[in-house]
């Protein structure tokens, strides 16, 4: 079921000085930031040759990722994204497995304009973990 791997995305406080380490250090090919006011954060897309990193920067007062960055201020590994093909039948299929989906359990449009659900980081090796629509 589970496919490529989407994206990784790194909490930061800073975009701006986020995107400068990794343009600077490591030379790296980033897209300009995307506020996401659905999800309450602003995204910047590292693109690489084999899949993403996404910068996620809090937007708003109650962004998901504040507490995140409270536990975390120099930034983290904040989530990992798997593509599946169907993403209501990969749900049903979690749901029938115990996962626990979060939310009201009905797909979002995330930053890449395709359905996006999140799994429960305790159901997954402590991880995060969001599945978007091939
Ligand atoms: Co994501």
């Amino acid at each position: 079921m589970i496919g490529r791997l989407n994206h990784v995305a790194i909490a930061v406080k800073d975009l701006n000085a986020a995107i400068a380490v990794y343009r600077g250090a490591l030379g790296a090919e980033i897209s300009a930031p995307q506020a996401e006011p659905d999800h309450g954060v602003t995204v910047v897309f590292v693109t690489l040759p084999n899949t993403k990193i996404e910068f996620l920067e809090p937007l708003g007062d109650n962004s998901p990722i504040a507490k995140f960055l409270e536990k975390n201020p120099d930034g983290g590994i904040h989530h990992v994204c798997y593509e599946v093909d169907d993403i209501i039948a990969a749900r049903d299929r979690l749901k029938a497995e115990g996962a626990r989906v979060l939310g009201n359990g009905e797909p979002k449009i995330g930053a890449h304009g395709k359905p996006v659900l999140f799994l429960h980081p305790k159901d997954f090796l402590g991880t995060l973990t969001e599945l978007e629509q091939a």
